[in-house]
């Protein structure tokens, strides 16, 4: 079983470099598929597990896929299925986004629908209601939802949103670019990845304009073809250095990072007693006075408010806060799995509804912990490196989804934290394999 081991109390200095944004590349993929002609060459594309499935989705459904360090090359002329196999859609709910595509390109998509996760129910009825009211019909049978559009194709329409849902705003946008007329989402969701997709599919020949504010319009294209781009750096990737950095940090330089798309986070860090420096290409933060930040109240809500993906990493930071804080999550309804196992930690934290009151305590202890989910994985690394004595991280693969590297770039930092994949390497060998 792998997993990771870590001896706490080392303190972190240098830089790292963020990869590509996991939450960019997935739709940027799936919009992939809308190219009737010519091939796309995405770059700065992290190497994850969702990233790997993402790709092995579109190949299933007909599309080459050539991967070259970290660039990847797509050529979609010759899709030959609707359907993307059930197994790879059932290990990750963003496989939903290329019903949109394969909609408006090809008149029809069949996608397994995706079930519960760890930090939620998650439905995807939002997506559904806006191809709906592009003039497709759905149907649910067996599992799956069925999608087909009109004699003609989808036409655009004006389009209210419940909640701003990242997904179903990329569903959305991606199924309207190739409709006819226009199309106006409201009350879309601004996060910077959005802004990405857009900024991909308007390279590829769509009109989309107003990515990243409240309202999105979009003037439907005959055709789209293949393009370059460049992925924006994963905003929460720096986050999770950055908190790290907050608390045991000697000067930690993030680089690759828009400061832009994190202000929320900075600006509690900044409350909590770092000190952060904007440079050109990233993010230096110092620690807080003692490495203990000052006790916060945070409430996790859609961008440009502190995201639901940093909620796990400032809880972390937090159990050796110098006083009581609380979080409050407020997008997930079950995004606290993390509690119980900093509290086998020593943390001292109570759940109120759907917030976390945190006691901050002097210091945790090293303990064997598991992973929920991928954030709360990052969170149990955050609070081995800040605890006394040795820390065993399991449940890696909820990690290796969304971190590209992560042991590696600490290590690089100086931190003591090693992988293993297997039960007999694991003997004392934290301290020994990444110790300096
Ligand atoms: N929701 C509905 N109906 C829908 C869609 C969403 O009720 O049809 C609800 C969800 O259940 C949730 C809220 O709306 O309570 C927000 O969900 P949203 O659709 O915005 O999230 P998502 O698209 O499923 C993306 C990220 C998540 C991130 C959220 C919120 C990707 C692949 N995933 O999910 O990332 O937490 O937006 O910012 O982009 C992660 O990276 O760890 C992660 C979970």
């Amino acid at each position: 079983m792998a997993r990771i081991l870590i001896e706490g109390g080392h303190l972190l200095e240098g830089t790292v470099r963020v990869s590509g944004a996991k939450n960019a590349v997935l739709p940027i993929l799936a919009a992939s598929l809308l190219a009737a002609e010519g091939v796309s060459h995405i770059e700065e594309v992290p190497h994850l597990l969702d990233v790997e499935n993402m790709a092995n989705t579109i190949h299933a459904l007909g599309a080459d896929v050539e991967w070259q360090d970290s660039s990847v090359t797509i050529n979609a002329e010759n899709i030959n299925s609707v359907t993307p196999p059930y197994d790879l859609v059932r290990r990750m709910r963003a496989s939903f986004v290329v019903a949109g595509p394969l909609l408006t390109r090809f008149g029809e998509a069949v996608i397994a629908l995706p079930g519960g996760c760890n930090i939620g129910p998650r439905p995807v009825d939002l997506h559904i209601k806006g191809l709906e009211a592009l003039g497709a019909t759905s149907i649910v049978e067996n599992g799956f939802v069925r999608l087909k559009a009109p004699t003609g194709g989808l036409r655009g329409s004006r389009i209210y949103l419940d909640i701003p849902s990242v997904g179903a705003t990329q569903n959305i946008m991606m199924a309207a670019v190739l409709a006819k007329g226009q199309t106006i989402i409201e009350n879309a969701a601004k996060e910077p990845e959005n802004v990405d997709l857009a900024n991909y599919l308007n390279a590829m020949g769509a009109r989309v304009r107003g990515a990243g504010t409240d309202i999105i319009r979009i003037d439907g294209v005959d055709v789209m073809h293949g393009a370059t781009h460049s992925v924006i750096p994963d905003r929460i990737e720096a986050g999770t250095f950055l908190v790290a950095g907050a608390v045991m940090g000697n000067g930690v330089y993030v680089e690759n990072t828009v400061s832009q798309h994190i202000m929320s986070l900075i600006a509690k860090l900044e409350e909590a007693g770092a000190t952060i420096e904007d440079r050109v290409d990233g993010i230096k933060v110092w620690p807080c006075e003692g490495r203990r930040m000052r006790p916060l109240d945070v409430k996790t809500h859609y961008y440009p408010s502190y995201p639901t993906d940093m909620q796990a990493q400032m809880v972390a930071a937090l159990c050796v806060a110098q006083g009581t804080s609380t979080v409050t999550e407020t997008v997930f309804e079950n995004r606290f799995m993390h509690v119980a196992e900093l509290q086998r930690m020593g943390a001292s934290i109570h759940i109120e509804g759907r917030t976390a009151v945190i006691d901050g305590i002097e210091r945790l202890s090293g303990a064997r912990v598991t992973s929920t989910d991928l954030r709360a994985g990052a969170a149990l690394v955050i609070a081995g490196l800040i605890a006394e004595g040795e820390t065993e991280v399991h449940g890696l693969h909820h990690l290796d989804r969304g971190y590209d590297n992560l042991v590696g770039k600490f290590q690089s930092l100086g931190a003591r934290i090693a992988r293993f994949e297997d039960e007999e390497e694991v003997a004392g060998a934290a301290g020994a394999s990444a110790g300096a």
